[in-house]
């Protein structure tokens, strides 16, 4: 095993068409239909592959087989329609049927945050389940979802000891590779379509099982890496936890800058110009939010805990991010002396970034929380994450414009960088405010324009914003 490890490990394959049947169709089934799931899914059809999407969610099957999208994705409707018409993907609530059906089984369910910080695999171990009392031919599983060192390796026992006994060599049925997903939702299709490198990490036979699924991108010169499950698993927790630690970096020195009026969006240009750090993940804000950022930088924590190797860093991190909130939440307070009781807010942002619905650890339910605190009146507005918030609080007012959200308000707050924010018309937003008082936590809002307008403002990190 260590020698195919070896062999495997770290070899950049930059061309792989010497397959003769690389492009073959194959099947495949996506077990979980969220963001990862539903992307994937269509995303592999797209590239030719008969897919089934499979959930246990009734509901979500019925939407999705009446052309209904549950989630928000930009192109998402367009592409399914686009590989529907050509009956490469169907949808089922049936995980059994799916199951057997097809070759490959993609598992993409959700692995939520447990109340200790570890990820909760419960689902994972329910279609690992499935997939032994369902087992009919040799398959190859294929895991996206992000879960603990160490996982790969146990969903094996998992699925041959729920086999039917009478089979023989039941390890050799399944092939397991993880295949760590690196999309970032509001843009998961293009960069499922064009990813920055796709790693596999497992036996070489269920990689190479893979490695066709994605012959599409090996002909797009896409970097493939690949290694053992282990490693596969480490990077996509390592990666997500050092774009969190560039994150709360950024939003420290957007501390420092605030104090000492240095201009953080200069600061973070000028640094990011050195190719060696780069210019992404530079922008300060309220603090990172999502359903990847905060659980994975846990559960890496959790694993570098029990192997006794301390990750001080990533915890600092971590710190830096819980008290980002607080302290934007501060400068809130900073700006309107204080004067803060039974006052009307308006929001402007529910999601936890812009182009999604997604409002998990979103700093707006940090901000909602305080408000409320201060028997504020909370008026609020997103182009399209108010349904989901809708089901977390029913108490606050969802307005269908920003205009509605603001009248009468006595101070707007900036929580989601949405592009028609960024064009809000201030004269008119001075005009409709009960005050003008404008605080901008993604610093997308003219500073030149709000000066002009006699707005009272702050941002984050002191940034001079004039485009
Ligand atoms: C992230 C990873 O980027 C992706 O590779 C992984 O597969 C899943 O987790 P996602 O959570 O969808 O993706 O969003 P991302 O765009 O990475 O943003 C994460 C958080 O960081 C958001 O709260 C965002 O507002 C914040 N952010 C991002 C900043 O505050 N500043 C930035 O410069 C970039």
């Amino acid at each position: 095993m260590k020698n195919i490890l070896t062999v495997y490990s770290l070899i950049w394959l930059i061309c792989l068409n010497i397959n003769l049947n690389a492009n073959a169709p194959q099947k495949i089934s996506v077990i979980g239909t969220g963001y990862v799931g539903l992307v994937t899914g269509t995303c592999l059809a797209h590239f030719g592959h008969e897919v089934i999407c499979a959930d246990i969610d009734s509901t979500k099957i019925k939407l999705l087989n009446n052309n209904c999208i549950p989630i928000y994705e930009p192109g998402l409707t367009e592409l399914i329609k686009e590989v529907r018409q050509k009956h490469k993907l169907s949808f089922t609530d049936n995980i059994s049927t799916a199951i057997k059906e097809t070759d490959i089984v993609f598992i993409a369910v959700g692995t939520p945050m447990d109340t200790y910080g570890q990820a909760d695999l419960t689902a994972l171990y329910e279609v690992a389940k499935s997939i032994g009392k369902n087992i009919n031919k040799p398959k190859v599983i294929c895991i996206k979802s992000t879960v603990p060192i160490g996982t790969g390796k146990k969903i094996k026992s998992v699925i041959v000891n729920n086999m039917d006994p009478e089979i023989e060599d039941k390890n050799k049925l399944i092939k397991i590779v993880f295949n760590p997903e690196f999309l970032k939702e509001g843009s998961a299709i293009y960069d499922c379509l064009n990813p920055d490198r796709i790693v596999l990490g497992g036996s070489k036979k269920g990689i190479q099982t893979i490695l066709k699924s994605y012959q599409v991108l090996a002909d797009k010169n896409v970097p493939f890496l690949l290694t053992d499950i282990t490693t596969a698993e480490t990077i996509k927790y390592a990666a997500n936890a050092f774009l969190s630690i560039k994150l709360s970096y950024i939003n420290e020195i957007a501390k420092l800058c605030d104090a000492i009026e240095a201009d953080c969006g200069v600061v973070a240009k000028g640094i990011g110009l050195d190719q060696r750090i780069g210019d992404k993940f530079l922008r300060p804000g309220p603090g990172y939010g999502g359903s990847c950022f905060p659980k994975d930088s846990e559960a890496l924590l959790y694993t570098s805990r029990l192997n006794k190797r301390p990750l001080t860093i990533l915890e600092a991190a971590v710190k830096v991010n819980q008290d980002q909130v607080k302290y934007v939440f501060s400068k809130f307070l900073n700006l309107i002396d204080n004067d803060i009781e039974n006052k009307t807010i308006a929001l402007l942002g529910l999601a936890f970034k812009a182009n999604t619905d997604d409002i998990r650890y979103s700093p707006a339910i940090d901000f909602i929380e305080k408000l409320k605190t201060h028997n504020c009146v909370i008026k609020t507005y997103d182009p399209i994450a108010s349904e989901n918030m809708k089901l977390k609080y029913n108490d606050i007012f969802y307005a269908t414009s920003a205009e509605d959200a603001c009248k009468n308000a006595d101070a707007v707050i900036i929580l989601t960088d949405w592009p028609e924010f960024k064009h809000i018309d201030l004269k008119s937003l001075h005009e409709i405010l009960n005050k003008p008082v404008l605080f901008d936590t993604r610093n997308i809002i003219n500073t030149d324009k709000l000066k002009e307008l006699g707005f009272n403002y702050t941002n984050i990190g002191n940034c001079r914003v004039n485009s």
